[in-house]
């Protein structure tokens, strides 16, 4: 029997994992300038975490969490995403106690049970980034600086920026009973699952993508106007932010997101590249979790970064070219070989990846290997040449040839190989 991965898993294969790397790089370089720490944390979590703060009437709670009873019964749950993970963290370890403002990333696999297509996956990967203990609009400014200058250092196009501020628990209501005024008119023209969320959950119908749902709450009221002063002094003081920033924005009045626990601010920065999965960061404030979840009562907020997303915009912009050996050693005969082997350890001790054969083959075999492995110089070297001193070292790119002395070989090596940075 051979196995293969199962639906909506993929491994990502060596070849593939250059823009990864670099993506990761990127972010942890921006998190370290922005003074952000990371977190590991398990990647199982009791049920209850998740359906308390994502919201039992979400589509990742409803329906597409990979749950498991344990020996004991109890409901065990795969996380779906982070910041549930990353409250827990924060309250149990009390972390507020160093410090009520703790700025904490985290970059892993998520799971989510979703139908499989482009940009969406079952298991995939977050960039995540949260706030905890602020409650002002610069917090807000400064999390969506932060992902955009990611993406910014990625030289990724095309991304745009959506903005809304979801209320408060004073506000909210006030906007849930009109929406739900509103949406009692439509019965009929709704499916069958919107027909539902306009009793449970009436905010979740905007991210029905079923054209008839869209086109029923066409004329829905806007949330922004059922923001109090609060909430809208809020707001406003994030778009202030973003302006002095000099970071575009439009204010989108129908994004909600498919979590609960946003308050105020919600995100996402989108692109039209990649079809109907077009948010490649989401993200919001969410002040009462930490409460609800049996911590003080803090405010926080928080984005995760989609990197299959991220990835694949890198991959259209050609970004896939492999890492390439800065040296392969040809050497012919043991005691070429044993040279190589010493001249090799002290180069990669030296930062440079370098490679040999150790199987003994000819000189064209070798060479064959060093262009397969794409190396940009190759060094040639047999009894002949360790009886002379000297070697033959190749640029593979130009294919120019020059001696070079055994006498201080590594050094000049280093010299050389330098000149590929
Ligand atoms: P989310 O919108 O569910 O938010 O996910 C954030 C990002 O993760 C999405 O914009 C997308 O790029 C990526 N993503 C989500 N599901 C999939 C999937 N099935 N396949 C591939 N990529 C996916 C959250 O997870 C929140 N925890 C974000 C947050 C952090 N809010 C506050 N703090």
């Amino acid at each position: 029997m051979e196995f293969s991965t199962i639906k909506g898993f993929k491994d990502i294969l060596p070849e593939e994992v250059g823009p990864w790397q670099r993506l990761e790089q990127t972010a942890r370089h921006v998190f370290h300038c922005f003074g952000y720490r990371e977190i590991k944390t398990p990647l199982l979590e009791r049920t209850e975490l998740f359906s308390r703060s994502i919201g039992e009437e979400t589509d990742i709670v409803s329906k597409e969490m990979y749950t498991f009873h344990d020996s004991k019964g109890r409901g065990m749950t795969l996380r779906p995403e982070a910041t549930a993970s990353l409250t827990r963290a924060y309250i149990q370890n009390r972390l507020y106690h160093q410090s009520p403002v703790q700025k904490l990333f985290t970059i892993g696999p998520m799971f989510r049970h979703e139908q499989p297509q482009k940009g969406r996956f079952r298991q995939f990967h977050q960039i995540d980034a949260e706030i905890f203990g602020d409650p002002g609009p610069m917090s807000d400014a400064e999390l969506i600086l932060m992902a955009m200058e990611i993406l910014r250092l990625l030289d990724l196009e095309g991304l745009t920026l959506a903005v809304n501020s979801l209320g408060c628990p004073e506000c909210r209501p006030g906007f849930r009973s009109e929406l739900s005024k509103f949406l009692a008119q439509k019965t009929g023209a709704l499916c069958d699952n919107c027909t539902r969320r306009a009793r449970t959950n009436p905010l979740r119908i905007f991210d029905c993508k079923v054209p008839a749902c869209g086109q029923a709450v066409a004329g829905a009221p806007s949330v922004l106007d059922f923001c109090c002063e609060a909430c809208r002094a809020h707001f406003k003081g994030l778009q202030g932010y973003l302006e002095e920033a000099q970071i575009p924005f439009r204010v989108d009045h129908r994004l909600v997101r498919g979590l609960d626990y946003y308050t105020r601010t919600a995100f996402e920065i989108q692109t039209d590249l990649l079809g109907a999965q077009n948010a490649v960061v989401g993200g919001g404030r969410y002040d009462q979790l930490t409460q609800q979840l049996g911590g003080p009562d803090l405010p926080a907020i928080g984005f995760a970064m989609g990197m299959e997303r991220v990835v694949a915009l890198m991959e259209r912009r050609g970004e896939a070219m492999p890492e390439r050996p800065d040296l392969f050693i040809c050497a012919l005969g043991t005691e070429a070989g044993k040279a190589a082997f010493v001249w090799m350890t002290d180069l990669r001790r030296s930062g440079f990846w370098v490679e040999m054969d150790y199987s003994g083959k000819g000189l064209k075999a070798q060479m064959k290997r060093a262009h397969r492995l794409g190396a940009r110089r190759a060094l040639i070297v047999g009894e002949d040449e360790l009886a002379a001193g000297k070697a033959v070292l190749r640029d593979m790119d130009n294919k120019r040839q020059e001696e070079v002395a055994l006498e201080g070989l590594t050094s000049h090596l280093q010299q050389a190989l330098r000149q590929n940075d």
